[in-house]
């Protein structure tokens, strides 16, 4: 049966385990309305019948879990409106700040790179609840990378209810009761481990760092290095990324990799390529000055080096996506390298290779440090290994000994990961930033 989308008056609620019934899958009574509750006290009269503020317990998570049935069902309307996934959504915001206008000034004005990020996020969600401790992983990462758009607990129930709503619309064929409640029951346990993720870290951590300009430089036309200095301390491993956002393009996040290990003097570097009318990239590499003031988030990612291990680290950096690869060279000789590093540095041609010669120049000090320039076009020119950086790496193979780290755009990280395997290297050993991501632009 289809019943009618949510009016508003579903009833989220914290999964913080006192209140939490054994039967938070009944269905929403006449005599309930079509509130579906989630294991939550009722709110007092004359507050809001939606859940209120899922206060962050100072109890460790993860508490939440996603029922494998829930998320068949989850999955079952997502599947639906995988067809009409940006109406869906567009409806969704539409609806979120109609019923909620102050919640508008915490997007950007345009929001086309979210618009289906949403709805992907669910069904990575509802793909893990076989992997509670991937899901907890998963959505705690999400829910702390919330605190630099400025949300708070309070918004999560109104945020459901409109989801459910749009779901329940663009959905209709999978959608019944059981489906409602599975919905209120997932959406119950992802909030939640979004909301205590980010309150833990708030303990230690700010939501953003303000990061003043202090040089500029352009390596090329279009690529710009760019060294700031936070106005507090800011850890970070080599290997991750920051989200970025500038004063020109407020609410607008991007990711940038840290091109420099973490220093004594508490600077860092980005190298930033500007992308023919991209937004933010543009900005930081043609009108960014010295003193301009940027935020950073939390910084994130994986693809960091274990320096209790001894295996060689087979590097392949693409355009800007040398710049994690020379962070990771810093942070080895840091640790007292002795290490093999090899390094397969691609680019469109010679002149786009603009850190080769820093690199060489490492490569001359450290013993363990091998760089090979690669390049597309015109073949191999001044001494460049010719073709593509996978190829070249297939042909030096095989690299059993090492771990493979990849860093570029999504289609050579396809392509790398792809000849790192071929090449020896098992899925485990290949480290590199998330392709989803990088394919969003962000
Ligand atoms: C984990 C991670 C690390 C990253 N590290 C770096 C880094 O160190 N240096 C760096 O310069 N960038 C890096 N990026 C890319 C960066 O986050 C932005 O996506 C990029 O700067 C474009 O943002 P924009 O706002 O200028 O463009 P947008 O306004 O988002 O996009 C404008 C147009 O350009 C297209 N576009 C976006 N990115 C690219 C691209 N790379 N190539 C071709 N077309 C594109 C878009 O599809 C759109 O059509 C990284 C991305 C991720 C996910
Ligand atoms: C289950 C709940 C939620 C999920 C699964 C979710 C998911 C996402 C995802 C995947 C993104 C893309 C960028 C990123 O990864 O950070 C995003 C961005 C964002 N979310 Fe959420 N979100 C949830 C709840 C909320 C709530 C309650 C708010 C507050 C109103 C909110 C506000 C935002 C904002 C402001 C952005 C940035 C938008 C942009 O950059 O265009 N989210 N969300």
């Amino acid at each position: 049966m289809t019943t009618m989308p949510p009016d508003g008056n579903l009833w989220f609620a914290s999964a913080n385990g006192a209140g939490r019934q054994p039967d938070a899958h009944a269905r929403p009574s006449a005599t309930e309305g079509t509130h579906a509750r989630v294991g939550q006290q009722p709110a007092p009269r004359g507050s809001s019948p939606y859940a209120q503020p899922t206060e962050p317990s100072p109890v460790q998570y993860p508490r939440t879990a996603l029922h494998p049935q829930d998320a068949a069902l989850l999955r079952r309307s997502l599947d639906e409106l995988a067809p009409v996934a940006s109406e869906a959504t567009g409806y969704f915001y539409s609806l979120l700040f109609v019923r909620n206008p102050e919640l508008r000034s915490l997007f950007p004005l345009a929001m086309d790179v979210q618009r289906d990020r949403l709805f992907h996020a669910l069904l990575t969600a509802a793909g893990l609840a076989e992997h509670p401790a991937r899901f907890t992983e998963f959505l705690s990462q999400l829910g702390r990378g919330h605190r630099k758009y400025g949300t708070s607990p309070d918004q999560y129930p109104v945020f459901g209810e409109c989801l459910l709503a749009a779901v329940s619309c663009w959905a209709p064929l999978s959608w019944d009761a059981a489906t409602q409640a599975a919905w209120v029951r997932a959406y119950t346990a992802i909030s939640q481990t979004m909301i205590d993720a980010a309150a833990e870290e708030a303990r230690r951590a700010p939501a953003w760092w303000g990061a003043e300009i202090v040089d500029h430089r352009q390596r090329t036309p279009d690529v710009a290095e760019i060294t700031l200095r936070t106005d507090r301390g800011y850890p970070f491993r080599a290997g991750q990324y920051a989200p970025v956002e500038t004063p020109w393009w407020p609410r607008v996040w991007r990711h940038y990799s840290f091109a420099s290990a973490q220093r004594g003097d508490g600077l860092l570097t980005f190298h930033v390529k500007a992308v023919a009318g991209g937004w933010v990239s543009t900005s930081l590499v043609r009108r960014a000055r010295v003193g301009d003031v940027l935020r950073l988030g939390a910084p994130s990612g994986t693809m960091t080096v274990d320096h209790g291990d001894g295996s060689g680290l087979l590097c392949l950096g693409g355009g800007t996506g040398i710049a994690p690869i020379r962070a990771l060279i810093e942070e080895i000789a840091v640790h007292g390298g002795r290490r093999p590093v090899e390094v397969f540095y691609g680019a469109h041609n010679r002149d786009d290779l603009y850190d080769l010669a820093e690199l060489r120049i490492w490569e001359q000090r450290l013993g363990w440090l091998a760089v090979r320039p690669v390049v597309a076009a015109p073949p191999g020119s001044n001494g460049a290994l010719p073709g593509l950086l996978p190829d070249a790496v297939r042909r030096f193979g095989p690299w059993h000994a090492f771990d493979g780290y990849l860093a570029g755009p999504p289609g050579l990280i396809r392509s790398g990961a792809e000849a790192l395997l071929w090449s020896g290297i098992p899925q485990g050993r290949i480290r590199h930033d998330a392709v989803a991501e990088l394919t969003g632009a962000g």
